[in-house]
């Protein structure tokens, strides 16, 4: 198994409109991505076969894209089908072929696989949800000067929220909290238990009657955090991340915030965005220190109990990394008490 099996967002499908073209990196190989003539999505490596121009800085005309420096066009599976150079005398050859890479659209959102073969043929990942009556969803999409794991690790992570969201998330109250941690089948699940009214303000609109929180995080390989909370009925809320590896240190990441607030569902949109980006940013810039000195130094990290998740996280992640199907490491449980 190696990441380039999974299923990678490349941009939400409104964004891909007919006759443009986006340039995207995934895994350290740069993608243009346009629309055919059918509508379906195409991922061609950005490069023109010529002399090395950037297709995606090129035109789409009629589903086939265009190269801007002499002008070749080529179709949705990356062949050439016109020279301008060579006139009238143009000839279509085998030769002539753009690497072309799969593509599929599901929830709103295309995807990318550079696998031509991989080894397990995954689908993407649901978005919890998604489309469902009843449920909203606000998308933000930010950059993170950091990696996949470190991206992941964040969003899942309660000690951080304390300190980097201060009165907005949670505050400290050296409260005492209990989280059964199981990695199982290249996952990470997290329930929490204990967690009360140690909350923000961000979470009192959600939590008016003072209902039991259930709280659970999850982690599904090779990149996807989300997050459960549930108070009481019609206050019901995942942030689902989808964390996009653009190169060793640059991650985008597509988040969705699915909710299901009853009456307030459509009221409570501009709030929920707001909250959702204000709360990232804030995490984008801690990444992006903690991203310099891993530069620097390198990744060594020393762990206290509540980085159980993370340790379980990276051994998904590592043996991914050598190749290896993450789903056959050994089931783990484990109980862990901390504090916030
Ligand atoms: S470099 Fe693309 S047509 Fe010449
Ligand atoms: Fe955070």
């Amino acid at each position: 198994m190696q990441f380039a099996d999974f299923w990678y967002i490349v941009t939400l499908s409104e964004q891909l409109k007919s006759n443009t073209v986006l340039a995207r990196s995934l895994l350290g190989e740069w993608l243009a991505i346009f629309r055919g003539e059918d509508g379906q999505p195409v991922a061609l490596r950005d490069r023109c076969l010529h002399r090395s121009s950037r297709l995606s800085a090129g035109n789409v005309c009629q589903g086939a894209l265009q190269c801007p420096y002499h002008g070749w066009v080529y179709d949705r599976n990356g062949k050439v089908i016109a020279v301008p150079a060579e006139g009238v005398d143009f000839q279509p050859s085998q030769q002539r072929q753009a690497k072309a890479y799969a593509t599929k659209e599901q929830d709103g959102y295309v995807y990318v696989r550079l696998a031509e073969n991989p080894s397990v043929d995954f689908a993407p990942f649901s978005m919890p949800h998604y489309g469902e009556a009843g449920w909203e969803t606000v998308r933000v999409i930010n950059r993170f000067a950091n990696n996949v794991t470190n991206c992941a690790e964040n969003f899942i992570d309660i000690p951080h929220t304390a300190f980097v969201h201060p009165g907005v998330f949670r505050t400290s109250r050296q409260q005492k909290l209990e989280m059964t941690v199981e990695r199982e089948n290249g996952a990470v699940l997290v329930e929490y238990r204990n967690e009360n009214s140690n909350l923000g303000w961000y979470t009192r609109f959600l939590n008016r009657e003072g209902a039991e929180i259930k709280h659970s995080d999850r982690f599904y390989m090779p990149n996807i955090t989300s997050v459960e909370y549930q108070m009481g009925r019609d206050r019901h809320l995942f942030i689902t991340s989808q964390s996009i590896p653009e190169t060793e240190n640059s991650t985008l990441v597509y988040t969705d915030v699915t909710y299901n607030y009853g009456i307030w569902n459509k009221l409570a949109r501009p709030f929920v965005w707001w909250t959702a980006q204000h709360i990232i940013r804030q995490d984008v810039e801690i990444l992006a220190i903690q991203g310099e000195v891993i530069a620097k130094y390198g990744t060594q990290f020393a762990h206290t109990p509540a980085d159980t998740i993370h340790v379980f996280v990276e051994s998904i992640r590592a043996a991914i990394a050598r190749g290896e199907d993450p789903r056959l490491l050994p089931k783990q449980s484990v109980k862990v008490t901390f504090w916030v």
